[in-house]
């Protein structure tokens, strides 16, 4: 059994932020719920506990607690935020209750590097949200940082290898925290560095192998980038057992289809079912341009078509999915956050209920960069690895107002046109997404010696990083001027192109 670092899950959202660095630091950890009993991780040959934070007080009446003995296994621990206050109330120290939550950045002072802080800086911005508060040190503890509001922002008993701090170093806000935590992994635990891509996949292999035993796996497979690595995952884990179902809802890109066959049935050789129900969808769309109304349908007859499809493999008991970790965070957290809505149009997330199957989600702890890792490991192509987002109802949120098969085969050629242009100069890579909008205006224009009364294409090219915010690109003149001419002269039924200049807020990225 590989030597592991445990994370103990208080309930903080950042728990797997945590298991996140620690994998960066190619170390290999595992999260365990926080009342595991000692016995169960000196078993599992853990080499060092770290407490993750928690939305709760250390003296709330359902407040987590750890199993005591996990402080005397003799192993280093490192408590982080609500971690903290669990030492101080573990190990004799003091904790003040406190109703307010300091919230926001401080500047951490380092007062002693030793092993924790060894190579950083004196000073150093960092991310504070807790709300209870070290007044006494536990006995053996010294303090080794302060911030403005706390004489013990970090705290160390060398003896024991215990650590504390206040404020969180596994987000991005906090300066240096991920070498605060790699120092606790090397310079404090002992860790070793080898924990990589490969491990991991030869880990997950195992794991779904356990989980589906002889059992048959369905995955909907929609060509974009999660879905593809877990199916190259599932795929490289049980072979035959894995059947994909691709569902053609007529609102694909140009030769998206023959891209999808051709990787995945000749390449890798995987059982995979084409659905072509164009037909099916377009003639439910029909007439509809209200784009929540547009996306419902699209929804539903997505799940439809997917749910005859599994009826006709025969007996299904597993449903294999691409959910990230982001997808679980934002499926937890109900109702403000946009991105949750945005998520509920492509989840087949009612079909599992309905259906009887059981989840496998070989990628659930791993963030969008882990992913892409995983797949070029496993031999996906460039293209597929990283690709621009593509929605889940298609071009039928880029056709605006009503669809029909004309338009999107005007918009289809358009789109081809730009994403040639874009692979070409390299900047498909670079943008977060360029696509084409196909807008019902006509316009007049001369074609030769005829007037033309054609529809128009807009050009949207943002740049963003987690589609929260958006920017537009500023592409050359001589790109842009290219992609203008081509689609002008070669594509057929378009009479102008625009530019979209608007930011997002407050324009979207999509149009619909
Ligand atoms: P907006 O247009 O809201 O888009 O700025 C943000 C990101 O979400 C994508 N998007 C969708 N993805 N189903 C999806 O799976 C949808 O209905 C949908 N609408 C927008 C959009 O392409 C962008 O990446």
């Amino acid at each position: 059994m590989p030597q592991t670092i445990a994370v103990l899950d208080f309930g903080s959202q950042l728990t797997q932020v945590i298991a996140r660095r620690i994998r960066e630091c190619q170390v290999y950890s595992k999260i365990y719920h926080y009342s595991t009993p000692a016995a169960r991780l000196r078993a599992e040959n853990v080499a060092g506990i770290i407490l993750s934070g928690g939305p709760q007080s250390v003296y709330a009446r359902k407040a987590p607690h750890p199993d005591p003995a996990i402080f005397e296994l003799g192993v280093p621990v490192l408590g982080i935020c609500y971690g903290v206050q669990l030492m101080g109330r573990f190990l004799a120290g003091e904790v003040e209750h406190s109703k307010a939550r300091e919230y926001g950045h401080g500047v951490l002072t380092i007062r002693k590097p030793g092993k924790l802080f060894a190579g950083l800086p004196k000073k150093l911005r960092v991310w504070n949200s807790h709300g209870d508060k070290l007044t006494r040190l536990p006995p053996g503890f010294h303090a080794i940082g302060t911030t403005e509001n706390s004489p013990y922002a970090a705290i160390e008993d060398v003896q024991r290898g215990f650590y504390g701090i206040q404020f969180h170093p596994e987000v991005f806000h906090t300066e240096r925290g991920v070498d605060m935590i790699r120092n606790f992994l090397l310079g404090v635990c002992g860790a070793k560095q080898d924990w990589t891509t490969r491990d991991f996949i030869a880990h997950a292999i195992e794991k779904i192998r356990a989980q589906v035993g002889q059992g048959r796996v369905i995955l909907g497979l929609s060509g974009g980038v999660d879905s593809s690595v877990a199916a190259a995952l599932l795929h490289k884990a049980i072979g035959r057992q894995l059947t994909c179902v691709f569902v053609d809802n007529g609102l694909l890109r140009k030769d998206e289809r023959a891209h999808v066959e051709q990787l995945y049935q000749r390449h890798f050789h995987i059982d995979l079912r084409v659905v072509d129900a164009s037909a099916l969808f377009l003639r439910r769309l029909k007439g509809v341009s209200e784009p929540e109304k547009k996306r419902k349908i699209i929804g539903r007859t997505f799940v439809a078509v997917f749910e005859k499809s599994i009826k006709s493999i025969g007996h299904v008991e597993f449903l294999g999915q691409g959910t990230l970790y982001p997808d679980v965070i934002e499926s937890v957290s109900i109702g403000n956050n946009p991105a949750s809505l945005i998520k509920t149009h492509h989840n087949v997330g009612g079909l599992p209920k309905r259906m009887k199957l059981k989840l496998v989600e070989p990628l659930r702890e791993l963030f969008k960069d882990e992913v892409r890792r995983v797949g070029s490991a496993l031999g996906l192509p460039r293209e597929v690895v990283w690709r621009q987002p593509f929605p889940g109802p298609g071009l039928g949120v880029r056709v605006m107002g009503d669809i029909t098969a004309d338009k999107l085969e005007i918009l289809r050629n358009a789109d081809a046109v730009l994403h040639h242009e874009m692979m070409t100069s390299g900047y498909y890579y670079k943008v977060w997404q360029s696509f084409c909008v196909f807008l019902p205006v006509r316009t007049v224009g001369v074609f030769g010696d005829e007037r033309t009364y054609d529809y128009v294409i807009a050009i949207r090219v943002v740049e963003s990083t987690d589609a929260m915010t958006a920017d537009w690109t500023k592409l050359p003149h001589a790109l842009l001027q290219r992609i203008s001419s081509r689609i002008t002269n070669e594509v057929r039924g378009v009479g102008r192109v625009v530019l979209d200049i608007s930011s997002k807020p407050p324009a979207t990225i999509e149009w619909e």
